[in-house]
């Protein structure tokens, strides 16, 4: 099969399907729902989605926790409605990936149960099941998992535990056992045959561990990650199911590469060793917290993005792809992030910060809402939130005595909840995402926030969107060329140059909610103004400007 690449001309659009169109009325979001917004969602240009997991699971873990990789989950919809979907996602020129997660199943998984229950089941060795510490009344070793727990749970009363690095209802699976990967290959089969044009592969660096199962130095938060995350197979495994089945399809894949460095992420990319497509690193989402860990958060500097961006762009360029994005599911959303915290400037930063990812080498994201310069929602007390993790958090943060102000404050303004309020698409009582209670808070700025509003509003985010979307179609400077810090040292500007023989785009923005100098300003003579928030051309740069110059 002959790989077309056509992964570095997408603009994919990621969908948490809870929180996007409810179409049954039930609260949640669902698969006719998302058929309803085809139309919205080629109007603003994106040629893929990113659909997260639809399959049936007992929402533990939002879909995160699968039950049958081969079904829908009932609220969402039936196969022949994904079908429905796929179809005219792709009569409209919009690709299709799926979210793969296979370092876990749920517990409710019928190998899992199977696997608990009869210690003799083929199903037993698809899991890492390991006999506790002191006659089992001790977990196997001190190894803690990402949602605030240990990393272990007791199988009912016997001296066995089972490895789970996320919810308690998320076993991992045991990628050691080659029967594990084959079911793993024939999943992937099942869908790409059905027609879907890749995946995004959910933590897939956690799937090989250390078979030492060693203890480790305690620590706060993950321990035993260095046993656990890039563990020794990881390229063996994802070049197995390359060559067994992604050189079959014309499709792509995006890893999920939390904790990974520039070098590890290199080697999973590059195009001759047959791993991943692209990655997605969170090093500039780590740039307002300490260690890789969001609820450490810390003041946001421009200098750090820069730094790690610098990074990334230039240590992928002419190697590997990158990937490009500022939300998704388990981020907060970007607006009063970034420095961006300054309500009167919510549009001209949505824009800025649009802009300022848009032009950089790799694929670009569009979390849902993001378009629209949705906010963080407005959650009043711990009930309003429904993430298990919040939750776990939650009850790790009273355990060690966190202070009671403190630990809400974190997690109000942490939480993965804030990014999965509905989909706001108009002012009505439940944003137009329903017409009953949805499953989580509307944000009730969806007054004049929505997307009825903004497609009126010629100057709204969402076209602006459409802007940053149709200028980089075509567009082999953005695609393949070179990139340039422009003002490396300035603590408030982001200016960057991309360069391919002798074509220039040159990215200026401002991100402080200050009237600042443009430096730049006295050298873009030949340069034309192609795109930006406030149509100015003098030589200062109004709060959270920016502006997209080309050479002639
Ligand atoms: C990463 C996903 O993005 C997140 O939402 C999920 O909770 C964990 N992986 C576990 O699957």
């Amino acid at each position: 099969m002959k790989k077309t690449n056509w992964y570095k001309d997408a603009v994919i659009y990621q969908i948490y399907p809870r929180s996007f169109c409810d179409g049954n009325g039930d609260g949640l979001g669902d698969i006719p729902g998302i058929i309803s917004k085809l139309d919205y969602l080629k109007e603003l240009g994106v040629n893929c989605v990113w659909l997260s997991p639809v399959y049936d699971s007992p929402q533990e873990d939002n879909g995160y926790d699968i039950s049958n990789y081969r079904d829908i989950y009932k609220p969402f919809g039936t196969l022949e409605n994904f079908k429905v979907m796929l179809d005219e996602m792709h009569k409209r020129g919009i690709r299709l990936i799926m979210d793969l997660v296979v370092n876990h199943t749920s517990s409710e998984h019928p190998w899992f149960k199977s696997a608990i229950s009869d210690k003799n089941s083929p199903y037993r060795d698809y899991y890492i099941i390991k006999k506790g510490r002191k006659n089992g009344t001790k977990a196997p070793n001190n190894w803690s998992g990402f949602f605030g727990e240990g990393a272990w749970e007791r199988i009912g009363d016997s001296e066995d535990y089972y490895l789970r690095l996320f919810a308690k209802g998320q076993p991992d699976l045991n990628w050691e056992n080659p029967k594990v990967r084959e079911e793993v290959k024939d999943i992937l089969r099942y869908w790409l045959d059905m027609g879907v044009d890749g995946f995004r592969c959910d933590v897939i660096t956690l799937i090989s561990k250390d078979q030492r199962f060693k203890s480790v130095f305690p620590s706060l938060a993950l321990r035993g990650r260095k046993y656990f995350v890039n563990g020794p197979r990881l390229h063996e495994y994802l070049h197995e199911l390359y060559k067994d089945v992604y050189v079959n399809y014309d499709c792509m894949t995006v890893g999920e590469t939390v904790l990974s460095t520039l070098d590890q992420a290199r080697d999973l990319v590059i195009p001759e060793r047959e791993e991943l497509t692209m990655v997605f690193n969170f090093d500039h989402t780590d740039t307002d917290n300490h260690f890789g860990i969001k609820w450490f958060y810390k003041k946001f500097k421009l200098k750090n993005l820069k730094k790690v961006v610098n990074k990334w762009q230039h240590g992928l360029h002419g190697q590997g792809w990158n990937s490009l994005f500022i939300e998704n599911h388990d981020q907060r959303r970007c607006v009063g992030r970034f420095n961006t915290d300054d309500k009167e400037y919510r549009e001209a930063s949505s824009k800025m910060l649009g802009t300022t990812y848009f032009f950089l080498q790799g694929t670009p994201f569009i979390y849902e809402g993001q378009e629209l310069g949705m906010t963080n929602g407005d959650f009043e007390k711990l009930e309003d939130f429904v993430d298990v993790e919040t939750y776990n958090i939650h009850a790790l943060g009273e355990r060690i005595k966190i202070l009671k102000p403190f630990l809400k404050k974190t997690l109000f303004k942490c939480s993965r909840d804030n990014a999965r309020t509905p989909m706001q698409w108009d002012d009505s009582e439940y944003a137009g995402f329903s017409n009953v209670k949805p499953w989580i808070k509307v944000n009730k700025n969806k007054s004049f926030i929505n997307a009825k509003k903004e497609i009126e509003d010629q100057d709204s985010v969402f076209h602006y969107y459409q802007k940053l979307i149709s200028y980089r179609k075509g567009n082999e400077v953005i695609k393949e060329g070179n990139y340039i810090d422009l003002l490396p040292h300035s603590s408030k500007i982001y200016a960057y140059k991309r360069e391919l023989n002798g074509q220039e785009i040159i990215v200026v923005s401002n991100f402080t909610n200050k009237t600042v100098k443009n430096p730049l300003f006295n050298k873009l003579n030949g340069y034309k103004l192609v795109l930006s928030n406030y149509n100015n051309t003098n030589g200062t740069l109004e709060p959270f400007e920016t502006r997209v110059y080309q050479n002639y």
